[in-house]
């Protein structure tokens, strides 16, 4: 079935098509119709107060994002909804009405009809007065807000316009009402018959084979659930049934079930697990879906191929090491001509070390043999003042580990890099984050904790990989994670970490609040000069990442401090609207991005991560992955894999692997792409490359397969260019004008167009 939707005044057209997701009925959307006015004052919760110059606001986004930056305080949210008593009779288990108002940073009383019904989260009886003691509540700012009402309580208003009323407060930083789910239903089917779709992931058996575990919970504490369930795979492109089984469940309450699918699909076909529970008494339905993992990046050749960065930085005098990547079969063997005095490259391993005297940029012939052939690309060295000209790549420990990484899980990472061919793309850097600090000593050197025993040791452990190292520091004095940080000491402590052999830190702003709480432009700098200054006496060439969350346009201020990256936004989490809040907010810093010079939105949350020693597979759908790798290399980001490297799975690896895709990140042009399209349900970005070619993202941000059309003239290109799917490696022909692409949900097509004269 095809459904064409025409965007007044703009090209883009969308194409509804197959493989989409099926959502409930029987619910009040509250996802809009918002009125919004900073301020308090106890009428605003009065169904009769007039609030028609309020403005409006959209309440998935918090109030800083729609005008009101900067704002800390009360403000109210209002909304006018009509609930119908007909939703009380279509569930089985109608015991209560629920309010769901996605999450409210930081605390919240709730009015539905004048009457407070809900603080923070809890459920307040019927005739409680309020107080303001909620404003002093912390940590509720993350909680899924859910309000429950038995059908019998007055302050519901049945068939009738009910108003519900938000009065927040914020206590600073981001503001308001944010996240998903807002909407008002009866609890029923779905609320006691919980599917458990996350838990395990999908394992691969060869090329086709796959299965997955999943689990069916009856959560209701007193009744029995009896049904059908029917489990399909069903192939997205074909609508072929790759699995189909039905089968019976009577579940007790509390009690769970274990199902196992196993199925052959083409690798890189993409599917959906689907399992609708149909209930025997009401015939109910509730249903989950899973997207099937497919690779898209093609199989590596196994005749030589060189990859990663074409242009390195140095400073005059520091040591050199860059590693050759390349792929193909082994043994390869490498070598380079014109190579400048001072440096040599081991043909065995593709290292080249030495150190270079003077500023001066070189091209240097590099060649890799095997068996079937040889590659050969040159390799632009420029000794200068500016280093990173590529973004860096490699791996931070904060994702997966937390405050847990000890020296074995970095040394078993940077093995990982070896062992699964990482380094043979490009990734270099092994970063250790927050959790390796002790204590200054007396001479006011910084300590190592219990578990980095020998950092010096693990230093050169990493560097005889042909890898590099970072490790994390605030200037504060203490570090996010509560360890000691650098405040007092930072000339020691720069000094400590390149007479061990660091090659990148990443400087967290974290308790340098507590010193600056509300600091102005030159106090925001002030730490990061500091730092700058005692780098800079170290001979060593040391990525300078500056972390604090974005806080005064840092993009604008990073160069002058000689930041080579900095965190343009707050902690990334392994969810869609994190995902897609960071990525799609990055247009606004585009042009401040520079080779030496890169916004950073924050690691890749791929593979099993969870900030901890307990992991957990990416919440991240397999689209939204390839959303993430190619907004990310697009945004000419750093690319940090968060994930624990020695359970890399099949999809994981297939993702961060693509040589064409990981040369649009390392473009040595540094222009970050800019939005030429931004809707609610697409975007497009185009990035300009260094040989005078465009890189193009095109993004779906609905939960449902469509077309997105490119209109070529957004980009000014006029004739005919030659376009190449980047990650399936394929030329796709000829286009000029404009072209749709299919894009699937929440997924991504990047696209290369070459001009053809
Ligand atoms: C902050 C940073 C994270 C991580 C932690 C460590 O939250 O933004 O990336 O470094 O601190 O404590």
């Amino acid at each position: 079935m095809k459904k064409l939707i025409i965007l007044a005044g703009i090209t883009a057209l969308i194409t509804i098509i197959s493989c989409n997701q099926t959502k409930d009925t029987n619910t009040v959307n509250l996802e809009t119709g918002w009125k919004f006015k900073t301020g308090d004052d106890p009428g605003f919760a009065s169904p009769a107060f007039n609030d028609t110059s309020w403005g409006t606001i959209d309440p998935k986004t918090i109030w800083e994002d729609q005008g009101n930056k900067g704002y800390n305080g009360f403000a109210w949210y209002r909304c006018r909804v009509l609930i119908r008593s007909s939703m009380k009779n279509q569930n089985t288990a109608s015991d209560s009405l629920q309010i769901f108002l996605g999450k409210i940073d930081d605390c919240d009383q709730v009015f539905l009809n004048g009457e407070l019904i809900g603080e923070n989260g809890r459920n307040i009886p019927s005739g409680s007065t309020r107080d303001d003691a909620f404003t002093k509540e912390t940590g509720r700012w993350n909680l899924d807000r859910r309000y429950c009402l038995a059908p019998a309580d007055p302050r519901i208003h049945w068939d009738q316009e009910n108003t519900v009323a938000v009065r927040c407060f914020d206590q600073g930083g981001a503001g308001g009402m944010f996240g998903k789910t807002f909407a008002i239903r009866m609890t029923g089917l779905q609320d006691h018959l919980k599917f458990d779709m996350d838990s395990a992931a999908y394992i691969f058996s060869g090329d086709t084979m796959l299965s997955k575990g999943y689990s069916i919970i009856n959560t209701t504490g007193t009744d029995q659930i009896k049904g059908e369930v029917l489990t399909e795979v069903i192939q997205c492109d074909n609508g072929v049934r790759l699995f189909s089984e039905r089968s019976f469940i009577d579940l007790a309450p509390h009690v769970k079930i274990n199902k196992l699918v196993a199925f052959k699909k083409a690798k890189s076909a993409p599917a959906i697990l689907h399992v609708t529970f149909t209930e025997a008494v009401t015939n109910n339905k509730v249903d989950a879906e899973s997207e099937v993992p497919y690779c898209l990046t093609p199989e590596t050749s196994l005749e030589p191929r060189i990859n990663g960065a074409s242009v390195f930085g140095v400073r005059p005098w520091s040591p050199f090491q860059f590693k050759v990547a390349a792929t193909g079969q082994p043994p390869l063997k490498y070598s380079a001509t014109d190579l400048p005095e001072g440096l040599t490259i081991n043909p065995e391993n593709g290292i080249i070390t030495g150190s270079l005297k003077k500023k001066a940029e070189y091209i240097v012939k590099l060649t890799v043999e095997n068996q079937l052939g040889y590659a050969e690309r040159d390799l632009k060295i420029v000794v200068g003042d500016v280093i990173s000209l590529t973004p860096p790549m490699g791996w931070n420990s904060w994702n997966c580990w937390g405050l847990s990484v000890s020296d074995k899980k970095v040394r078993q990472s940077a093995d990982a890099f070896v062992s699964t061919g990482l380094i043979n793309h490009g990734w270099s850097y092994v970063n250790i984050d927050d959790g390796w600090e002790d204590t200054h000593d007396k001479n006011g050197n910084i300590l190592t904790n219990y578990k980095f025993p020998n950092m010096p040791g693990l230093c050169g452990y990493v560097h005889s990989l042909g890898l590099k190292i970072g490790i994390y520091s605030s200037p504060g004095p203490k570090t996010c994670g509560g360890y000691e940080g650098s405040y007092g000491f930072e000339a020691k402590d720069a000094m400590n970490y390149a007479s061990w052999g660091i090659d990148y830190l990443k400087y967290d702003w974290c308790s340098y609040g507590n010193i600056a709480p509300d600091p102005n432009p030159e106090q925001l700098k002030k730490p990061y000069k500091e730092m700058r200054h005692a780098l800079r006496k170290t001979n060593r060439d040391i990525h300078y990442s500056l972390c604090q969350y974005g806080m005064g346009d840092v993009w604008t201020w990073g160069a002058e401090v000689d930041g080579n990256s900095w965190r343009t936004t707050g902690d990334i989490e392994d969810t869609w609207e994190s995902l897609s809040a960071i990525g799609f907010s990055q247009g606004r810093c585009s042009e401040f991005s520079a080779p030496g010079r890169w916004n950073d939105p924050d690691m890749l949350v791929i593979g099993w991560v969870g900030w901890g020693p307990a992991l957990h597979y990416t919440r991240l759908t397999p689209n939204e992955q390839y959303t993430h790798i190619s907004l990310w290399c697009l945004l000419a980001s750093p690319l940090l894999i968060g994930c624990d490297l020695e359970q890399l799975d099949p999809f994981t690896l297939n993702l961060i692997t693509n040589d064409e895709v990981i040369a649009i990140d390392q473009d040595p042009l540094g222009k970050q792409a800019i939005p030429l399209r931004k809707s609610d349900d697409y975007e497009v970005w185009a990035r300009e490359l260094e040989d005078g070619n465009k890189a193009l993202g095109l993004f779906n941000k609905t939960g449902k397969t469509m077309y997105v059309h490119v209109d070529m003239s957004d980009m000014k290109l006029t004739g005919k260019y030659e376009m190449r799917d980047l990650w399936k490696q394929t030329d796709l022909g000829k286009v000029r004008g404009h072209f749709e692409m299919k894009v699937m949900p929440h997924g991504a097509r990047l696209i290369r167009l070459s001009r053809q004269n």
